[in-house]
Order: C-alpha cells, then structure tokens, then sequence
C-alpha cells in the first residue's frame, strides 16, 4: 500500500547525496507493505524542486535518480525538506506521470505526497481547470498540489499573507476523502506541512540537545468564525464575505518541547513516515498524530494546529520511545520474511501468552481488557469484524466464544457489513481483529460502530496503529512486526488472543472451569507443537513436488473447527502462489462442490481427531469414491481407515480440539510456500497485493 516518508534537517549539514539516501533509504523500509512505483523530491539549485519518478522497486528509483546527471549530490543544506512515496495505483495507472510526488505547477511552486483517497477529486478537477489549471496526471492527488497554489495565488491577490499550516487548514477544508499528506513549497522554504485523516503518520524526531518536555502542546484556533473561513472556497466560489483567517498569531507561539535551555536554536532533524519502520533506525522519539492534526515544522520546531477543540481530543501529543528494534523487522538467517514468520510461530505464539497466563494457576490476565470485562460480559450480542486472515481467526474461534460467553456470535466480512449497515447497539460489544490495525475497511467499521454507541474491542498487532488507538480496549497479540504480505505468524497470535479473550469471558463459571483448564494447558503446549511441525517442512517440499508443483486448482476440505483452517490455507495458497484453491467446509462437498472431483484435482482434507471426524471421514470417502486422490492431515499416530486412495500422510501434534487449528495450519503455510518459492515468485510481494490495504 502506498507509504509516505519525509525528512527535515535544520542546522544539521546534510549533502543533498546525503538527503537522497536518507528518502531512499525510508522507502525501502516501506517496500513490504506493498507497492507499484516510487518518487521524491528535494531542493533544486534555484526556487524549483528537483523531482524524481519511477515505475517499479525503490533500487529502480535509486539508479534512475545516480544517472541523471541534473542534481549536484555534494551541495551542502543546512535546513532542507525532502518527501518520498510509495505508490499503489488506486487513481490512474501504473505509469511514471502518476506516480508521486505530485506538483501543482511546472515550477514545482507547491509538491505533495498524499496516502489514501480524495473522494472529491472529480469536482476538484473541474472546478480548477476552470480556474486554468492544467492537468498531467490522471490521480486524485495532483488536484490537492493545484488547491495549494490556487489558493495561495488568491491569497496573495487579496493582500492576505498566509502561513503555511493557515494554507493547509484552507485547502483542507475543500478536500473530502482520506490522507496522510505531507507538503512542500518553495514559497515556505524550509517549512514542511503534514496532516492525516484515516491514514497513518507519525512523526521521529532527532536531536544531539535534551529537550525540555516530552509533549507537543496543540494549538488550537480559539477564533471561532476562522476556522470556516476560507476566503478561496472553491465550493462556495462566490461568497466573498467569508472573513479570512488572523494567521498573524501561528507564529507567534512556541511548542515547549523545542525551546533550548540557551534560547539559542537547536540542531534538529524531522523523519515524518506513514510507519514506525522506517524511522527507528534514525530516532526512537516519535509522535503519533491524530486525526486532523497538522504538524507545522519550520526553524527546527514542530507544532501541532488543530481548527477547533473537541471534546475527547487531548491537548497535547505525547513523544513515546518506540521499543522496536530493526533487527526485529530484519530478515536474519531466512530468504523470505514469510519463511521467517512462519518459524517464528514458537515464539510469537509464546510472546502472546507471556505474562497473560498462569499456567500454574490455570488463569488468563489481560491487562487490556481488565476494566472492561464487566461491560462484556453484560453484551447481548458479540461482533467479530475483519478481513481476510484476520476474519479466517474469528471463524476459527467463533464456536469457542458460544461456547464459554453463551452469547450469540456475528461474523463479519468489515467490507459487506458497512455495505449492509448491518443494524448494531449499545449493547453490543464489537471486535475488531487486524494485524496493521489500518485496514480501511475495519476501521470504517470501527467508525460505524463507535457511532451507534457499542462498546469496541481491537485484537491488533500493531501498537499504535489506529484500530488501536480508537477501540475502547483491546488485547495487542504481541507477534512481533510482520513484514510478509502473507499474513502467518499474526494469524496464530489473533487466534490465541481471541482464544485467551473467550477465557476471560468465563473466568467466574465453575461448570466451565475444567474445560478452561484443559484449554489452558492446551495453549502451554502450542510453541512446542507449532516447533515440531515445523520439521515437517522437508516432507511438505516433498508433497509439493511429487503432487502440488504445476497444479492450476486446489481443494482444501475441513469441518467445524478446522473450516477456517481449510479457509486459512486456501488464502495462503492462492494468495502467493496463484493456484486458484478453494476452503470447502466438509459438509457441503456434495452439494455442489462434489462435480470438480477426480483424479487429478489436488484435495487436501484435514481430519485430525475431533468429535466430527466420522463426518469428515465420510467426506473423504465421497471423494475417494471418484476417483480423488486427497492428502490428508492427521495426528501423529492416528489411524485413519481410508480405501488406499490417498496420497499421503501428514502428521501433527494432537491438542484440544479448538486449539488443533494453530497447529494443522503450520503444514498449510509451509505448503503455500514452497508452492509459491518452486515457481520463482516473490512471495513477501505477491502481484496485485498490499500489506496494510488502507483504501476501501
Ligand atoms: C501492557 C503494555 C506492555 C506491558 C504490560 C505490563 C503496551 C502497549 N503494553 O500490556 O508493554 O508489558 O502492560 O503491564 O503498553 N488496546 C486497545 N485496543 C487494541 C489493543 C489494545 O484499546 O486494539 C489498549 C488496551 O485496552 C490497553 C492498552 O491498549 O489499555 C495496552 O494493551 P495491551 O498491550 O494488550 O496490554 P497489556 O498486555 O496489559
Ligand atoms: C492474507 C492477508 C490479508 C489480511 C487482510 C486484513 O495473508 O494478509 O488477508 O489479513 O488484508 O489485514 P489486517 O489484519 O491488517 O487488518
């Protein structure tokens, strides 16, 4: 998904080849996430930008930039704004004219970088090629670039001299959509602007000097009748009463954080990123912004405006120590991130659990949700909401939460539950489930159900992501950064949360008490069972060449809890290997599904020990009976009475049946793959997909 890095130095000296490899180097950081070309631009040797534009990988955009001879690498700056982007195409193809950073004029007067949507672009266009604008490009965003001169040329025109983040505060007001944006211009030398709107971007910050306190004090606009007041409207284009804004008092405040103990300016540096990923290798102090903040960087401070203050919004934003460490999104030993995610699950798993369970005890402590278990417990109904992997791990425990809540239990696909604007009250208690905690359709979700007044759950990876950050509570499930596009290790960390979740729910029921006991010892075994199935790998590689390599299609057949493990895996393959594969729950095969079997179509079938085994043993032998030729998931030791027709064996650790998808997943990965690896794919960037996917 698209990415925005940009870097700010002020008193530091930094060559403008120096600039260049920092931009660079914040991309690459990015490049996980997904992405179909990449730009930047920095200072030119006079007024105008120098701006870079490359179809394809960052290394691509490196080497286009080393062979045109234009920029002077050894220029020193002492003060510079430099912005990056990773795109993927939303609005206009894949080519090099729409890729970012886009700019409002040929001499770069106002250049952008912008993640998410303009909504409104189509009348934006309209109205600004009516006010003479020529368009290059066929993206939402170029019109925001045009909206900053458009209205800074009125401006002037009026005798109105505006600052910066006045600039912005009345272009934003013309723009509906979502944005993480930063902006450049050569009339705010120097200055750089950047605002989000359910679009991630925080902000690192670098100095030699102690800085006084460790949060940024917001500034609102205490002029009540400004905050409307763009006198440029364009939607309002003739209303010229409209009063403009007193921007004379912006620069008149100082942000706390940033005053030297001398009064003399302080050497600074600014690294502003859509992900923390890119910005702890230079600073581990960084800001998070909410929603419609604007961050005004000039002169080696930061400032935070908002237009107006609202209740909830607190007035200042703290500098958090990010405790990542790089080496924690470096591959190590492994050629794929996915490779090393998926032998990461002993670990990840155990870190879920850590300090959340006693096993001595048989007690499950989430500090997340300690104050809030009494209001869940009183719900009249639960919602699980996500998407892809992160939905398979709610249908994987959904049946679990019946179970211990007694509660009913909505799954939801995010995206056709906003479609449906599925009915929901305050006595519902939501869950949201997502590894980035940015997917966009989770979080409109989220939005939709904080609106209706239900209490919000986030069972999230990502600290500090915004599902996060909005939910009223929630459980981090700890698995570490994944980088991958193929989602693994994060999928046996939600399902262990939601799992340990399920438990706290039925903390006080002494009829359910030996059942949580078997569970909780149950999860005490799971590293050690996802360890062992790991050794399976040299039997998958053999599997995948002697009856997967080559294959087009792809069955995977599971029953009751192994469904979402059937639906799981299917994911997996087709996702990174292209093989079109289908999740078939058990029972449904001969309603339809039955017509695709013979003996070439490749069946996986999962029949590990649970009390719907017979079920699917006879599901097995209805597609063995025409002629399919399964590989089957079993137990360790478990004989399973077949006809002879199948291809293999593979052989996992047993544990409690709601539990034994953690386990009989690992093999699926493993499968998808070396599926994936035998045909030369890039499986942590397959084609058409994102990491975090922030549009709609
Ligand atoms: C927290 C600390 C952890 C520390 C532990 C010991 C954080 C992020 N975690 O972990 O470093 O070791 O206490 O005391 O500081 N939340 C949401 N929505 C979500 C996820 C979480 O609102 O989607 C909230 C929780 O309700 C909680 C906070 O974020 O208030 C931290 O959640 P979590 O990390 O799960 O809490 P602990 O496991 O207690
Ligand atoms: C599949 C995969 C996706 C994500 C989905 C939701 O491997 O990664 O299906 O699970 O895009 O993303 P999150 O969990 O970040 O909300």
């Amino acid at each position: 998904m698209c990415g925005i890095f940009g870097y700010v130095n002020y008193l530091v000296d930094k060559s403008r080849g120096e600039i260049v490899d920092t931009l660079i180097e914040g991309l690459q950081k990015l490049e996980y996430r997904g992405y179909d070309s990449t730009g930047l631009a920095v200072d030119g040797d006079d007024d105008k930008a120098f701006i870079f534009r490359q179809v394809g990988k960052v290394a691509a955009l490196r080497d286009h930039i080393e062979k045109d001879l234009r920029p002077d690498t050894d220029k020193i700056f002492s003060s510079h704004v430099g912005i990056a982007h990773t795109r993927w195409a939303t609005h206009g193809n894949v080519t090099e004219n729409n890729c970012h950073p886009h700019t409002s004029d040929p001499n770069n007067e106002f250049v952008v970088v912008h993640n998410g949507i303009i909504t409104n672009f189509r009348d934006l266009r309209i109205l600004l090629k009516g006010k003479g604008f020529k368009f290059q490009t066929d993206t939402d965003t170029e019109c925001i670039a045009m909206l900053f001169k458009h209205i800074y040329d009125t401006n002037l025109k009026n005798g109105h001299e505006v600052d910066f983040n006045e600039l912005m505060k009345q272009v934003l007001y013309e723009l509906q959509g979502s944005y993480g944006l930063l902006v450049r211009s050569s009339h705010y030398p120097g200055e750089i602007v950047a605002t989000r709107k359910g679009s991630p971007l925080l902000v690192g910050v670098k100095t030699e000097r102690k800085m006084k306190v460790d949060f940024v004090d917001v500034e609102f606009n205490d002029d009540p009748e400004s905050q409307f007041a763009s006198p440029n409207s364009l939607r309002f284009p003739s209303d010229k009463t409209a009063k403009p804004s007193n921007s004379s008092k912006f620069h008149k405040s100082q942000s706390r954080a940033f005053l030297s103990e001398d009064g003399i300016p302080m050497p600074m540096e600014f690294f502003l990123s859509s992900d923390p990923s890119s910005v702890i290798e230079h600073t581990k102090k960084v800001l998070f912004l909410e929603d419609d903040d604007i961050v005004h960087i000039y002169n080696g401070e930061l400032h935070i405006h908002r237009a107006t203050k609202e209740k909830g919004i607190p007035a200042t934003r703290s500098i958090l120590t990010l405790e990542m460490e790089l080496a924690e999104i470096m591959k190590g030993p492994y050629k794929h991130f996915m490779q090393k995610e998926i032998f990461e699950q002993p670990d990840s798993t155990f870190n879920t659990m850590r300090g959340r369970i006693d096993f001595n005890e048989n007690v499950v402590r989430l500090g997340g949700l300690k104050d809030w278990l009494p209001t869940i417990k009183r719900a009249s109904r639960f919602l699980m909401i996500a998407c892809g992997t992160s939905y398979h791990s709610c249908l994987a425990t959904r049946p679990l939460f019946e179970e211990l809540a007694g509660v009913p239990v909505s799954l939801e696909v995010a995206s056709d539950f906003l479609d449906r604007s599925s009915p929901v009250s305050k006595n519902d208690v939501c869950f949201f489930v997502s590894q980035s905690g940015e997917t966009a359709d989770s979080m409109l979700a989220l939005q939709y159900c904080i609106e209706q007044g239900a209490t919000t759950v986030g069972i999230v990876n990502s600290v500090g992501s915004s599902i996060s950050r909005q939910t009223d509570c929630g459980v981090h499930v700890n698995a570490g950064p994944e980088i991958g596009v193929a989602s693994t290790k994060a999928y046996t960390s939600q399902y262990i949360a939601l799992v340990m979740v399920a438990l706290s729910l039925a903390s006080d029921s002494i009829a359910l008490r030996n059942r949580c006991i078997s569970i909780i010892q149950g999860l005490k075994r799971i590293p050690e069972q996802i360890k062992r199935s790991l050794e399976l790998e040299d039997q998958i590689k053999d599997i995948c060449d002697k009856h997967l390599n080559g294959q087009k299609n792809a069955l995977l057949l599971g029953r009751g809890y192994q469904f979402a493990t059937a639906l799981e895996g299917s994911l997996k393959i087709k996702e990174i290997s292209y093989i079109h594969s289908e999740g078939v729950a058990a029972g449904e095969l001969k309603h339809g599904v039955l017509a695709l079997v013979d003996k070439d179509l490749p069946i996986i079938a999962i029949a590990t020990k649970d009390s719907l085994l017979p079920k699917v043993q006879s599901a097995i032998s209805q597609v063995t009976a025409r002629e399919g030729r399964p590989i089957i998931i079993v137990n360790e030791g478990q004989k399973l009475q077949t006809n002879k027709k199948e291809l293999a064996f593979i052989e996992v650790p047993e544990n409690v049946d709601c539990l034994q998808g953690l386990i009989n997943v690992i093999p699926l990965q493993l499968m998808s793959y070396w599926l994936a690896v035998n045909q030369g794919i890039d499986v942590d960037f397959p084609r058409n997909l994102a990491k975090s996917v922030t549009v709609e």
